[in-house]
């Protein structure tokens, strides 16, 4: 069932993060009341974003999407949100998340950044933060699928650590991650980092 779990036992995966150009964001995991902001978000997606995310050029959000967006369990399924605050409003600038597939341990990696907040360090901070809980979730494999065309998530992919193969018969590129594999020192240095993005507060993130 949704969001069974108490969201105030996750509070230690709630921090903030700078930005490449210096902006304070919050990232956090998603909770039951964040539906408004997790439309709003896919709604401020241009649509190339949305299509590089979703693979479909959607006009309209349809409710069973927004649904399954909204689904996650905390352990098999799981997102990360990055938020700005505008005065009172709390704004999603970027959200990743996984769910496990049907082989236990593996599980599928989702990633947008809202088009203004592209190339600041989010996508990597959100991934990094996602990866370290899915750890602890016991998950040990992620996987991703990437279009072709999508040249800005194949390099965040490989700068990340992932492998990066090409599938003929679907037409799409497959990233892949070990998580329980030690990382090389070169990806442990590259992840603290990353784009100039950085920890502004004790938390979770970084480790
Ligand atoms: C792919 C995406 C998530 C990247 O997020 P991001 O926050 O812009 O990425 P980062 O700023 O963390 O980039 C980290 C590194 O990835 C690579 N990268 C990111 N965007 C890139 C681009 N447009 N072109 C080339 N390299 C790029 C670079 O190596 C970059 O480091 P650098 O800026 O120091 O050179 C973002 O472009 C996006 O949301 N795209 C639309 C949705 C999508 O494609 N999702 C993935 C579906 S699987």
């Amino acid at each position: 069932m949704p969001f069974s779990v108490d969201i105030s036992s996750l509070d230690r995966w709630v921090t903030q993060v700078r930005s490449r150009w210096g902006s304070v964001l919050c990232i956090r995991p998603l909770r039951p009341d964040d539906r408004e902001r997790e439309i709003a978000f896919i709604n401020s997606l241009s649509e190339r974003s949305r299509y590089f995310r979703l693979f479909t050029p959607l006009k309209f959000l349809p409710r069973h999407l927004i649904d399954q967006l909204m689904d996650v369990d905390y352990r098999e399924r799981m997102a990360f949100v990055a938020t700005t605050q505008l005065g009172d409003i709390e704004q999603f600038v970027g959200v990743a998340r996984y769910g496990e597939t049907d082989q236990a341990g593996i599980a599928e990696l989702g990633v947008s950044v809202a088009d203004a907040w592209q190339r600041c360090g989010i996508g990597s901070l959100l991934i990094q933060q996602l990866i370290r809980y899915a750890r602890e979730q016991g998950i040990h494999h992620l996987t991703g699928q990437v279009l072709p065309a999508n040249q800005a998530m194949i390099a965040l992919a490989r700068r990340l650590g992932f492998t990066v193969s090409y599938e003929p018969a679907q037409h799409l590129f497959e990233i892949s991650r070990e998580l329980d594999v030690p990382q090389s020192t070169q990806i442990a240095a590259q992840e603290g980092v990353l784009s100039g993005a950085s920890s502004v507060a004790n938390g979770a993130y970084p480790p």
